[in-house]
């Protein structure tokens, strides 16, 4: 959780102002932690989940335990449709706790986050 709330002080958010911090633990207890990085074109926006999943496969860790996501809104904010999709192909079925500056938490596994998943299997 703090490294979450760190990693959010890093957060380029310029256009929206809604800054986003992330920490993802591996199988191993190592923490990869990440921010919400946006630019001029809007759509070349990367949340802070996926730059914490990208930093951990990058350093060749593969397998996951748990990730937690913070935001300054006032409700609980859950991950994005994409960032779904990578948590749930590089992380599996893991508990995503997402909690904001009230302190607030709330758990989900991501089978739950992302039901009916398009995977590696549907390709087999
Ligand atoms: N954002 C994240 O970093 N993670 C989420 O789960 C939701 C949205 C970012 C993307 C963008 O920089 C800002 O929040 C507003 O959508």
């Amino acid at each position: 959780m703090q490294a979450a709330w760190d990693a959010r002080k890093h957060s380029c958010c310029d256009y929206s102002h809604f800054a986003v911090g992330a920490a993802l633990e591996s199988a191993d207890g190592r923490i990869f932690a990440g921010c919400n990085i946006e630019n001029a074109t809007y759509g070349l926006t990367v949340c802070a989940e996926r730059v914490a999943v990208f930093k951990a496969l990058s350093e060749g860790v593969r397998a996951f335990q748990r990730i937690v996501v913070v935001t300054g809104a006032e409700s609980i904010t859950p991950p994005c449709g994409a960032c779904r999709q990578i948590l749930w192909e590089y992380c599996g079925d893991v508990p995503l706790t997402a909690s904001n500056e009230s302190g607030a938490t709330k758990t989900w596994r991501m089978s739950e986050l992302l039901p009916h998943a398009f995977d590696s299997k549907n390709l087999r």
